[in-house]
C-alpha cells in the first residue's frame, strides 16, 4: 500500500516490540533501515531480520542517554545512506512501582531514557533530516496525559515527550519537517505489556477497559506510522495520535484503579 523505496528510516529502540514492528513495516515497503538500541545482540538480530525483506539494513549499539553515541550513530547513518526521511524515536524503559517504591535513581533512569533520550535523538538527527519532507514520530503513551497508578516516572517522562513533539513542530514546520507523537494503547505480546500486566488478573483488567474490546498489535502501530509519515498526512504536525482502541477515552483510569488491587498495591 505504501512505497518507501529509496527512503531512509531510522528507528531508535527499533530492535524489539512495537518499534521493531514499525521497522519491519517500512522495510517491507522498500525502505533502507537503521535501528539503534543498547544491546549488540539485539541490534544484530534485528538487522538480519530486516534484511530478509530484500533491502539494506544497518544497526548501532548505543544508549540514548549518551548524546555522543547517539550523535555518532546519526553521523554514520548520513555517511552511509544520506539524509533521513523518517525518524522514529521509540526507545523507552518502564517498570511498575508505587511512587514510594521508586528510588531517585529509578525515576531518573526512566526520565533519562524516555525524555532526555527522545531529546537526544531528535536533536542529533535534525541536521541529517530531509528538508523539506522528513517525518519524525515520537512513541508516547496514554500515561502522557492520563495519570496511572504505579507509573509516576513514566507519566512524567512521556508528558515531556509530547511537549518535545509540540515545540519541535512549531520550530521545524517552516523547514518542512513534520513531527508527531503516536500513543499506543495496550499492545499484545510486548515487553511493555508484560511489565504492566504481569498476571492474568491485570491482563483481563486491561482487556475489559478497552472500548474496542481487544489488545492492539504491533502492526496497528506500524500502519499508523506509515500513514503519518506518508504524503497523505502532509498537513499534520504537532499532534499526539492515540492508536489505542479508544482506551484513552476513560478506560485507562478505570483500569489503573483495578490494577493497583490486582498487583497488591
Ligand atoms: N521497581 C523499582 N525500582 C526499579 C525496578 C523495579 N521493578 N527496576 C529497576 N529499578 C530501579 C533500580 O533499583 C535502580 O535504582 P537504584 O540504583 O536506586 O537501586 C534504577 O531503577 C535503575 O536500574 P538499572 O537496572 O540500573 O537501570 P538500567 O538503566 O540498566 O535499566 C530500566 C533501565 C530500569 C528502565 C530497565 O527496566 C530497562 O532497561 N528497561 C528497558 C526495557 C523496557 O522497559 N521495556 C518496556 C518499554 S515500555
Ligand atoms: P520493548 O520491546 O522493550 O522496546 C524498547 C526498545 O528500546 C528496545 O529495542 C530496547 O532495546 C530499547 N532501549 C531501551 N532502553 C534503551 C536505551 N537506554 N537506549 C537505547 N535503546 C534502548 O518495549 P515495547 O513495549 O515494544 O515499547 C516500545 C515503545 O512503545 C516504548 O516507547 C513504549 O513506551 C511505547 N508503548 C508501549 C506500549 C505497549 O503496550 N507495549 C503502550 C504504550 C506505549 P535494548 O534493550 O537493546 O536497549
Amino acid at each position: 500500500m505504501y512505497d518507501y523505496s529509496n527512503k531512509t528510516v531510522f528507528v531508535s529502540g527499533g530492535t524489539s516490540g512495537i518499534n521493531l514492528g514499525i521497522a519491519h513495516a517500512f522495510a517491507k515497503a522498500g525502505a533502507r533501515l537503521v535501528v539503534m538500541s543498547r544491546k549488540q545482540d539485539k541490534v544484530d538480530a534485528a538487522v538480519e531480520a530486516l534484511k530478509a525483506h530484500g533491502g539494506e539494513a544497518f544497526g548501532h549499539a548505543a544508549d540514548v542517554r549518551d548524546y555522543a553515541a547517539v550523535d555518532a550513530a546519526f553521523k554514520d547513518t548520513a555517511s552511509r545512506f544520506g539524509s533521513i526521511d523518517v525518524l522514529i524515536s521509540g526507545a523507552a524503559g518502564n517498570f511498575p512501582a508505587p511512587a514510594m517504591g521508586i528510588s531517585p535513581n529509578g525515576f531518573k533512569s526512566v526520565v533519562d531514557i524516555d525524555l532526555l533520550g527522545t531529546f537526544h535523538v531528535v536533536r542529533a538527527a535534525f541536521p541529517y533530516l530531509t528538508k523539506p519532507g522528513a517525518s519524525v514520530i515520537n512513541i508516547s503513551a496514554p500515561q502522557a496525559s492520563i495519570p496511572m497508578d504505579f507509573q509516576m516516572h513514566v507519566c512524567a517522562a512521556k508528558a515531556g515527550v509530547d511537549m518535545v513533539t509540540r515545540v519541535a513542530a512549531l520550530e521545524w514546520g517552516g523547514l518542512g519537517v513534520r513531527i508527531n507523537s503516536i500513543s499506543p494503547g495496550p499492545i499484545e505480546g510486548t515487553e511493555g505489556m508484560n511489565r504492566l500486566a504481569p498476571n492474568a488478573a491485570a491482563h483481563a483488567l486491561i482487556l475489559n477497559s478497552v472500548p474496542l474490546g481487544c489488545y492492539g498489535s504491533t502492526d496497528d502501530i506500524a500502519e499508523a506510522a506509515m500513514w503519518l509519515s506518508s504524503p497523505l498526512a502532509r498537513y499534520i504536525t504537532g499532534v499526539v495520535l492515540p492508536v489505542d482502541g479508544g482506551w484513552s477515552l476513560g478506560g485507562v483510569s478505570a483500569m489503573s484503579m483495578g490494577l493497583k488491587k490486582a498487583m497488591g498495591g
